[in-house]
């Protein structure tokens, strides 16, 4: 402890950057692990709207179809698939939504 207090104000100042370059690189980590971690589900999809809402009409549906439940899917509302990449990544266990039509 007697070393800190043994340091000049150049010293401190001179340690400054180092401490300001710490503070960005764990603030950085911090934004990049919420993007990816955090509590927000949609990262992507429509952020210009309040509220991301579909509607699909069931005689437009053939025989089935596929819908997104992971927020990561480029065709959202319906999978394409990225699920899976999502899955490795965080540990998660999220799937399509499939709607079938019965024979
Ligand atoms: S891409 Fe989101 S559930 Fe398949």
């Amino acid at each position: 402890m007697d070393f800190y207090r043994n340091l000049s104000v150049k010293d401190w100042a001179s340690l400054l950057p180092f401490g300001v370059a710490c503070v960005a690189v764990g603030f950085g980590v911090k934004t990049l692990l919420d993007k990816q971690l955090g509590t927000a589900v949609n990262l992507s999809v429509r952020k210009s709207e309040s509220k991301v809402a579909d509607s699909v009409d069931i005689e437009d549906i053939g025989k089935q179809a596929v819908f997104c439940r992971c927020w990561r899917s480029s065709k959202f509302p319906y999978c394409d698939g990225s699920h899976n990449k999502h899955n490795t990544l965080t540990g998660d266990n999220v799937g399509p939504l499939i709607i079938k039509k019965k024979e």
